[in-house]
């Protein structure tokens, strides 16, 4: 319990991706605030940490079988860094390219159509744009110069792409979080249609595959080199 205790969420959330569905739950941040000790992540968010390991234990049992990004994050840790750099641009900046113009669609015309009784969404519309624009210019750098000097072990500029990325990673993570709070956790209210609901789906996935995708950068490549 208490080697548990000092381990850092980011190193937990490595060994173990099921564990990533428990900090999910108590909305402890394991992909930007990674290097916190579970102790003081605990802390912070006053959380019991005892009641988190009770709730890790009951969790392993099903070896994370249930979502397939947790299956592939664990063996993330085995992969070579070429071939990891690789998976995130392929996987995960794939699936923003696609997911945040559709997303950006969506927003729009449910803020034509609900705005005005749902003020809420004119503002998560708001940040998503910001997102949208940082995330753009962010894949961008990261596939045209920060993972190729990966790949060509230019060593000496490489601690400033990671300072950059991780501050990247950080302003999109409040983002998020702003979001997550104005739509009461993606709940779709009663009065919705169906775009209204496929929307807030939309903007979930885009959420849970931003949190695997900067575990990937932040806690196991970033860590590697
Ligand atoms: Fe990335
Ligand atoms: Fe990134």
């Amino acid at each position: 319990m208490n080697t548990l205790l000092l381990k850092s969420v980011g190193e937990i959330a490595s060994e173990s991706p099921e564990k990533i569905e428990i900090f999910k739950k108590y909305n402890i941040d394991f992909c930007c605030g990674g290097n916190k000790t579970l102790k003081e992540a605990c802390e912070e968010s006053g959380i019991d940490a005892t009641l988190i390991a009770g709730e890790f234990n009951a969790v392993s049992e099903y070896g994370g079988g249930k979502n397939k990004n947790y299956i592939f994050s664990r063996k993330a840790n085995d992969w070579n860094v070429d071939f990891l750099i690789d998976y995130i641009v392929n996987i995960h900046h794939t699936f923003l390219r696609v997911r945040l113009p559709e997303a950006e669609e969506y927003t729009e015309k449910i803020n034509r159509v609900h705005g005005e009784r749902h003020p809420e969404i004119i503002k998560i519309r708001g940040l998503f744009l910001k997102m949208y624009q940082a995330l753009t210019v962010h894949l961008d750098k990261e596939e045209k110069e920060f993972f190729p000097l990966i790949k060509n072990m230019k060593a000496s500029e490489i601690q400033k792409e990671i300072n950059d990325a991780e501050r990247d990673h950080e302003y999109v993570g409040h983002i998020l979080k702003e979001m997550h709070a104005l739509s009461s956790g993606y709940s779709v209210p009663k009065d919705a249609c169906a775009s209204y609901s496929h929307t807030y789906g939309l903007l979930r996935d885009i959420a849970d595959d931003i949190m695997i995708h900067v575990h990937l950068e932040n806690n196991i490549l970033f860590k590697k080199i």
